[in-house]
């Protein structure tokens, strides 16, 4: 025991240097402070009115900023259907920076415009090439473009035909002056749109211009269960990361939020594919990957997708049985009465949208045969939690006199949020000793890393279109079951619950 309580108290430390020392690919990005300025180009952000560029966007630019690495040749056109001025676009985001960072939100202050325009019109790009031309000659981008499209999934496709046709892009994402196009998730609505929508894109783009995010692929967490697994260089962890060790795996997406003011997006989209499709299965494919060959782009892709390809699919036995859905009704949280989903704005008062879904995995390979994967994801849930948990295979041996009938198995736990940490919870009955064994990891902020990436093309720690359709694959006949048998008995779990 003491042996193995050695390893792993190495394999955390391992983890702990790879933060500070190690410099492989797959940490590069975590000492963001060391690395250099953002190459000169103009961003523009389409969707540039919504809740994203606020809450999230703007800010990630302000952070780099502090961090001394924006380039003064940078500038960032964002556009929205609302109509606003530059001034009120730069008052409205400046609500969502700190006190504290406001001198560094000054610093891009000049270099942040507005456009109003709808996503489909002529006149909209025509507006965009003439305002690029006169910007990027004013700061001297050289012409280099990053494109994002933080818009509902059916613009996507729109947007990038728009921007060819009116002579936006370069041909290249690495040549100058490179063009690149950064596109948020859902990545369409099923396997059928999403294979429209790859043809779309790929007969516009070029695979070094697209990059698909997923923000969970930015937090700390995620790296560091990379860097656990394969840059660690004892053997242990490879020893229990099987079948023959390890009982089950749970991944955790609780929320305590509703659906916020997305109550159009909602009716849309769903749990299963707003975060589901994605973030769950990208962390599925991280846990049960292969170590790949080398730190490239393509072999991680190719790993994670030879992953999700091995992951049984579902029929409609298997649905009965193994994926459920909810949705909230009113209820409390954390001490707050809150209404329930079909009562929030934009939604259908008799919605049969879920909010919530648990699911059972099996992967068919000779890693994993035999370990349930469960996922667990759900808005307006008790609080928000979102870890990972590798359950080992119960301890067989009574220690002290104790039960085996009642014995606990040892956990391995990546808890992402609301802190980022590793830790390893053993089966004894000492919170101390537990915490012994692990780090806490010092969070950085996930677009923050991944805008840094794109800007510098380097798209290891974004989505494979080719993943996306595995992942589409194993959950289309879920969405069209569900849509041939709607749910009875919706709303099925109070709010502030732990769900149905
Ligand atoms: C987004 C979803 O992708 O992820 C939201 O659209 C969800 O519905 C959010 O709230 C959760 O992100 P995080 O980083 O807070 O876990």
């Amino acid at each position: 025991m003491k042996k193995i309580l050695l390893s792993i108290v190495a394999s955390l430390s391992v983890v702990a240097q790879a933060f500070s020392e190690i410099e492989s690919p797959l940490e590069k990005s975590v000492i963001i402070s060391q690395q250099p300025v953002v190459p000169p180009h103009m961003l523009v952000i389409f969707g540039g009115g919504g809740d994203l560029t606020k809450r999230k966007l703007i800010p990630a630019l302000v952070q780099l900023a502090k961090k001394g690495l924006i380039s003064d040749h940078f500038g960032c056109i964002a556009i929205g259907r609302r109509t606003m001025s530059v001034d009120q676009f730069r008052d409205e985001v400046s609500a969502f920076i700190s006190e504290s960072d406001r001198p560094f939100l000054q610093q891009i202050w000049n270099k942040l415009f507005y456009i109003s325009g709808e996503f489909e019109s002529d006149q909209t790009y025509e507006l965009l090439g003439f305002s690029l031309d006169q910007i990027e000659m004013e700061l001297g981008t050289g012409g280099n473009r990053l494109f994002y499209l933080a818009t509902p999934e059916v613009s996507f496709a729109p947007i990038v035909k728009q921007l060819q046709t009116h002579r936006l892009l370069s041909q290249d994402g690495t040549l100058l002056p490179w063009s690149r196009v950064i596109v948020e998730k859902p990545f369409g609505r099923n396997l059928n749109s999403a294979r429209l929508l790859q043809h779309e894109l790929t007969s516009r783009l070029g695979s070094d211009q697209i990059f698909l995010i997923d923000h969970y692929l930015g937090k700390e967490v995620v790296h560091g269960l990379l860097s656990f697994r394969f840059a660690n260089p004892n053997l242990f962890v490879e020893s229990f990361w099987n079948n023959s060790q390890i009982d089950h795996v749970s991944i955790l997406l609780s929320e305590d939020i509703g659906i916020e003011s997305r109550g159009d997006f909602w009716e849309q989209t769903g749990m299963l594919r707003d975060m589901v499709q994605n973030h769950a299965m990208q962390l599925v494919s991280l846990i049960g990957m292969e170590k790949p060959q080398d730190f490239s782009v393509e072999s991680i892709r190719f790993e994670k997708l030879r992953l999700l390809d091995s992951i049984r699919s579902f029929s409609p036995e298997s649905i009965e049985k193994d994926i459920v859905r909810g949705q909230y009704g009113k209820g409390s949280v954390n001490g707050i009465e809150v209404r329930g989903y079909q009562d929030e704005n934009g939604v259908n008062p008799h919605s049969a949208i879920e909010t919530y879904v648990a699911a059972t995995l099996y992967i068919d390979n000779d890693r994993w045969r035999g370990v349930p994967f469960y996922i667990k994801a759900g808005k307006r849930l008790s609080k928000k939690l979102t870890e990972i948990v590798l359950s080992f295979k119960p301890n067989v041996l009574p220690v002290n006199g104790s039960d085996s009938n009642h014995l606990e198995s040892d956990k391995l736990i990546f808890r992402i949020q609301p802190q980022a940490e590793i830790y390893w919870l053993p089966n004894v009955n000492d919170k101390d000793f537990s915490q012994q064994l692990g780090r806490r990891l010092l969070e950085s902020d996930a677009y923050e890393r991944l805008f840094y990436e794109a800007m510098q093309g380097d798209s290891r720690n974004f989505v494979s279109i080719e993943e996306h359709l595995a992942s589409w694959r194993i959950f289309t006949p879920v969405l069209e079951y569900w849509e041939a048998h709607l749910p009875e008995n919706f709303p099925n779990y109070a709010a502030g619950s732990l769900g149905p």
